[in-house]
């Protein structure tokens, strides 16, 4: 019902006034009352929803990773193509992405996990505590990083280019994601013998995990020959397990040669 505002003594019309501010009405919209009750048979119905716009099915990061890792046809892209892919989230926290450290073209290749403090902070693999053990492990069959002869130098890297937080594990996901680029990598460097250290490493060249059972064992990755060792982070919180690994590095020697 409508009333005409003229119809209104001033106490009624206050009154009225005061109730709409008590039920929340802020501002006036017209100088005459509208029945809006009345008003379905006047206004035109909206026309028919528009059908929403079709969204491109979510990006597969793996196939992503397969697409730019495939795109690179050396090394040098193929690190610019790390360094641009946007979907591990481990980026973001990281400082660096550390692509690799030694010789492409070197007979052996050693995979690592992922960046520690240091690693992250040098922007180079296996440069902390394990990493100087793991000098010395290489030194003492006559293999160094930047020797000039490939039969006796060694290329580094890693299955995550970016720093865990906390240095946690990296996450099967996380792995899993960044195996393309690590499968293009070796046969970008084309070692001729894998050596992977450490859990993560050996699930994600070999699909096993397990590796103080794995360890000292031949076994075949990415059309390779792959030596699986214990990393040289878990050398130094168990020494005793240095004399499997010592075998492992002659055992190492003994194929390369
Ligand atoms: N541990 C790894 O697996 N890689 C590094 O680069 C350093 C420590």
């Amino acid at each position: 019902m409508t009333r005409d505002a003229c119809d209104l003594d001033f106490d009624t019309a206050a009154a009225l006034l005061a109730w709409q501010f008590d039920l929340g009405v802020t501002e006036g919209i017209g100088d005459a009352p509208l029945n809006r009750y009345e008003l379905e048979a006047v206004v035109p119905k909206p026309a028919a929803v528009a059908a929403p716009p079709v969204i491109p099915a979510e990006t597969d990061p793996v196939a992503e990773a397969r697409a730019m890792a495939a795109a690179a046809h050396d090394l040098d892209a193929l690190r610019e193509a790390v360094t641009a892919f946007p979907h591990c989230e481990l980026k973001r926290g990281a400082r660096s992405t550390v692509f690799a450290d030694g010789r492409p073209g070197a007979q052996l290749m050693i995979i690592g996990e992922g960046p520690g403090r240091e690693e992250d902070q040098a922007g180079r693999p296996f440069v902390g505590k394990a990493g100087q053990l793991l000098d010395r492990m290489l030194a003492a069959i006559g293999l160094s990083r930047d020797n000039p002869d490939p039969a006796r130098a060694v290329y580094i890297t890693n299955v995550m280019p970016w720093r865990p937080p906390h240095n946690r594990d990296p996450l099967p996901e996380e792995a899993a994601m960044m195996r393309p680029f690590l499968e293009r990598h070796v046969e970008l460097a084309a070692p001729d013998v894998l050596v992977v250290l450490g859990n993560t490493s050996a699930k994600t060249v070999l699909g096993q995990a397990g590796i103080t059972r794995l360890r000292g064992t031949w076994r075949e990755g990415f059309g390779l020959p792959v030596l699986p060792m214990c990393h040289p982070a878990y050398l130094l919180r168990n020494p005793a397990a240095k004399r499997d690994a010592w075998a492992d590095l002659l055992d190492l020697r003994a194929r390369l040669k």
